[in-house]
């Protein structure tokens, strides 16, 4: 590990479903914070990790249990604060020389309130301004004598350790979850511990791009770096970022496979090549993306040739570059995460997602990835810090397969033309009303269906579509956009009035679960 130029906290994780939340509020505090599983932190991990405090996460395990989950017991050596929250809470008392002890109809699930005891600490400075404080609380154990040194600063009806501390150590141990919503107050017990542990918030963006600059030159040396852009902001940030680092050593290349938005790829070539004057191959692909799917209609098959197609014309485009040895990519921190999971098995696959995975290993490539330690608003953050246009950097996301997606059956350009043009004035409309930022993703999907209409004095027999716009933080799950009626029927008369081939418009209304974001 190079040494960093920020202070850094480490969260341990047991497996909580909550853990990624205490990042968020660390990360809110500009504070440094890396999320990595118990079985992966060593006495030696720690050495090398050198971290200005840490936390112990929440989790499904009893340390009652043989082989429970454990932090090493070095973290107790480190002399940094260390707070222990629900299971990391157990744990600690637990190795400190306190006791846990099961249920026995103590357990405590959902909302409960906290009072104080007469001393107070630095923890939990702006707490208790009223009497009690509201908590979240999820645990079948609890702690039924605190460690030595330990002493109570906050009990709740089940829970007479609510809050305890050994404030010669700066141990902190409590027995909710400060991170989620519904302790209201948790954030000021984060802001609290990260102060007095001595953070300063020196995690800015602009910081960030100082070290990710160093670090891209330091990886990278005098070799040359291969892109794929696909004008979706995380692979934009990562190019701009790269290209900041190491100039012409890095060549985008901008795949166009005939699926793309209305003027899409003339917006994407002409930013990055016009005005970031970056090397930028324009793959010009339609014919062959449109030809293979011809007559193709199963939504699998169709994104199986697309992830395909995509590999080889990204290989042939970059082997034009000649002699790269580096494959830049916009992974983020939320697919980095290797979260403890302790129900195991694989997870259903609903949909195979279109990615460039294998791609490294087939062209014996390195990988840099400069946003692995980000969140999706901090690549928002950081691509405005290097300059990025808002209204880029805003945009809704757009997946890997385009508009093959959101032409159920079979694809055909006639469709295609009929969907770009229905989706721009859809998107046109969204944004006249100010909705754009609210809303997640909207897109039309032009439906495999032919509908009579009347307009003029004349019988139409045209496709329908579906407008699609959904709220959701993650895209995991999501819930319809709620319009008003008259925003409805404005954007449904443009529609047919605007774009010929479609005489009918319907909105989608399903939220996801059950639905999907996509319609295919
Ligand atoms: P679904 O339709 O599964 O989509 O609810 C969730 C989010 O992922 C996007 N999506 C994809 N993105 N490649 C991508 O890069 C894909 O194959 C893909 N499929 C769906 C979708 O647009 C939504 O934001």
């Amino acid at each position: 590990m190079s040494t960093p130029i920020h202070d850094r906290l480490l969260i341990i994780d047991f497996g909580s479903q909550v853990t990624q939340l205490i990042a968020r509020r660390l990360r809110e505090l500009n504070v440094y914070c890396e999320i990595h599983p118990y079985q992966n932190v060593s006495a030696a991990f720690l050495a090398d990790f050198a971290p200005k405090a840490v936390i112990l996460s929440g989790g499904p395990a009893s340390v009652l249990t043989d082989a429970s989950p454990r932090p090493p017991v070095e973290v107790f050596d480190l002399g940094v604060p260390v707070l222990g929250i629900c299971y990391g809470q157990q744990v600690m008392m637990h190795m400190l020389g306190g006791t846990v002890e099961s249920g026995h109809g103590t357990a405590e699930f959902g909302r409960a309130y906290v009072t104080p005891s007469k001393t107070k600490i630095n923890l939990l400075d702006g707490w208790f301004d009223s009497d009690s404080e509201q908590v979240w609380m999820s645990h079948g154990d609890h702690v039924s004598a605190i460690a030595p040194g330990f002493e109570v600063f906050g009990t709740s009806p089940n829970a007479p350790f609510a809050i305890t501390a050994d404030v010669s150590r700066n141990f902190f141990a409590v027995q909710f979850h400060p991170e989620v919503h519904h302790t209201p107050n948790g954030a000021r017990l984060y802001e609290n511990f990260v102060k007095l542990a001595g953070f300063t918030g020196d995690w800015t963006m602009s910081a960030y791009r100082e070290e990710a600059i160093r670090k891209i030159r330091e990886q990278v040396g005098d070799e040359k770096v291969i892109c794929g852009l696909s004008g979706g902001v995380d692979s934009s940030v990562a190019a701009v970022l790269i290209h900041e680092a190491i100039g012409d050593q890095l060549t985008c290349v901008f795949v166009d496979n005939g699926l793309l938005r209305q003027n899409e790829a003339e917006e994407v070539v002409t930013m990055f090549r016009d005005h970031y004057n970056m090397p930028l191959i324009h793959a010009d692909e339609q014919e062959l993306f449109l030809g293979e799917l011809d007559g193709q209609s199963d939504p699998e098959t169709k994104r199986k040739i697309i992830g395909r197609l995509f590999i080889d014309v990204f290989q042939k485009h970059a082997a034009e570059v000649g002699g790269a040895k580096f494959l830049a990519q916009g992974t983020l921190y939320p697919d980095v995460i290797e979260s403890v999971s302790f129900s195991g098995g694989p997870s259903v696959t609903i949909k195979s997602h279109h990615n460039v995975g294998g791609l490294p290993e087939k062209m014996g490539l390195k990988l840099v990835e400069p946003l692995r330690e980000l969140f999706k608003d901090e690549v928002r953050s950081l691509g405005l810090e290097l300059g990025l246009p808002s209204s880029f950097i805003g945009r809704h996301p757009f997946p890997g397969p385009g508009l093959a997606i959101r032409c159920p059956g079979e694809i055909t350009r006639e469709k295609l033309g009929t969907l770009r043009k229905a989706d721009a004035v859809y998107i046109d409309q969204i944004r006249k009303h100010g909705l754009y930022d609210e809303i997640w993703q909207a897109f039309v999907a032009i439906l495999p269906v032919r509908t009579v209409g009347v307009m003029g004095d004349g019988r139409t027999y045209d496709f329908a579509c579906a407008l699609r716009a959904v709220t959701s933080v993650d895209g995991m799950t999501a819930d319809y956009y709620p319009f008003s009626h008259e925003f409805l029927g404005e954007t449904a008369t443009r529609i047919i009035n605007e774009v010929q081939g479609i005489n009918r418009v319907t909105y989608d209304i399903t939220s996801k679960p059950p639905g999907t974001i996509e319609w295919e």
